[in-house]
């Protein structure tokens, strides 16, 4: 791909285009070149990352050194050197012994100078689909914002009046009858704590401060050893130079207590329960959102880990949205109300489920001077 000396073409100066060779180390993005034999010639940076083994070991090596012989990805293979075609598949799992990557995208294509040498472009799909969930909640959350107040307003004021008149009953009945009316009486309240919690998705101008994060999931590590997940070993690995994020800082425990809230109650019964809460700070990752023209700056993230049985694959599409649960006791709201948090944030969430390991993670974006420094934290 060397130009001409000097980048002189047709007697315009160009710029010399960098060696083809940079270029492909650099693309973040998992390119492997095998021979005819499926023996490794080629692996990018970005490659070495996603197979989680390095360049020198995979140039020794072959393909089936890290995936078995029946896995798709062979047959894929085959395919492209039978009929010298670019084909691309999706949702392939590379799955081995030291290799756990469910849905793969492939696209593998013929190298023409290097007779049944094979080009493979990976892509972790499943981490663009979570994203893509996710910007797919911010609507759903937002459906749920016109329900949630019209609930408010229209079941709070008869429900008092329900409440009022069981306990007005209550000084004239006896016996069973007393029953009945504390039964409405208890039952009115569960109501109203249902509706006060629908309430919180409620659509209100978000108070934002810059907001110290470590100092939200401290205090939510603090709520959850001493109240739902007692007997739960905590690690927290924070990143001490992490700056503020701009947030509500309320909203923000809220969100982090309803993750921790769900990773308490996916390890109870576990062995060893264990709950990792991570932060992170990730350079240069800007997410582009369908439909806006523009990326999302979210470079703090927040990760919140189990080591709990895995998200129920059923219900993983579902995930964010309201009354999805299954729990016996559960609302199906948490989550619901994470996403709603998170987008009126203007962040995004990611989440990544296997048995014995649940992570979500959340993009939160850095405060910005305007932001006031925040009241609650230094
Ligand atoms: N860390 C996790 N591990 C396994 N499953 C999870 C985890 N977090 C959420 N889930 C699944 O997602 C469902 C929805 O979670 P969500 O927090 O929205 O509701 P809930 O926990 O069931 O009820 P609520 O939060 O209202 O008490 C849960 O019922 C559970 O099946
Ligand atoms: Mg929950």
């Amino acid at each position: 791909m060397n130009g001409p000396a000097d980048g002189v073409l047709g007697g315009v100066r160009r710029p010399r285009p960098p060696d083809s060779a940079l270029i492909m180390a650099a693309l973040p993005v998992p390119v492997v070149l095998l021979d005819a034999d499926n023996r490794f010639r080629f692996v990018n940076q970005a490659a070495e990352q996603f197979l989680g083994v390095s360049a020198s070991y995979l140039l020794q090596h072959a393909l089936l050194d890290l995936v078995p012989a029946d896995n798709p990805l062979l047959l894929l293979i085959e395919q492209v050197r039978a009929h010298d075609l670019t084909i691309a598949d999706h949702d392939l799992t590379l799955e081995s012994p030291r290799l756990h990557k469910p849905g793969i995208t492939v696209f593998a294509s013929p190298l023409p100078e290097e007779p049944g040498a094979i080009l493979l472009v990976l892509q972790d799909a499943s981490a663009a689909r979570a994203l893509d969930r996710q910007l797919a909640f911010r609507g759903a959350a937002r459906s749920v914002t016109g329900m949630a107040t019209i609930l408010a307003h229209e079941v709070k004021n008869p429900l008092s009046g329900i409440r009022g008149a069981a306990q007005l009953l209550e000084s004239s009945v006896t016996g069973p009858d007393l029953e009945l009316t504390e039964l409405i009486r208890d039952e009115a309240d569960r109501i109203r704590a249902m509706v006060d919690r629908m309430e919180m998705f409620g659509e209100k101008p978000l108070a934002r401060t810059a907001v110290n994060i470590h100092r939200v999931l401290s205090h939510v590590r603090r709520l959850a050893e001493s109240g739902f997940a007692a007997g739960v070993r905590f690690q927290e690995v924070y990143d001490p130079s992490l700056p503020p994020v701009s947030g509500n800082h309320d909203q923000l425990i809220q969100a982090c207590l309803n993750l921790v809230k769900n990773a308490a109650e996916a390890v109870a019964g576990q062995s060893h329960p264990e709950i990792q809460i991570q932060t992170g700070f990730q350079h240069g990752v800007r997410i582009a959102t369908p439909g806006s023209p523009h990326r999302l700056d979210l470079p703090l993230q927040v990760t919140v880990r189990d080591n709990g049985p895995g998200i129920p694959d059923d219900i993983l599409p579902h995930l964010f949205e309201p009354f999805v649960t299954t729990k016996a006791a559960g609302s199906g709201l948490g989550l619901a109300l994470v996403a709603k948090i998170v987008g009126d944030h203007g962040g995004l969430i990611e989440v990544d489920s296997r048995p014995g390991r649940t992570e979500v993670r959340l993009h939160l974006p850095v405060a910005a001077d305007e932001d006031a420094p925040g009241g609650a934290d230094g």
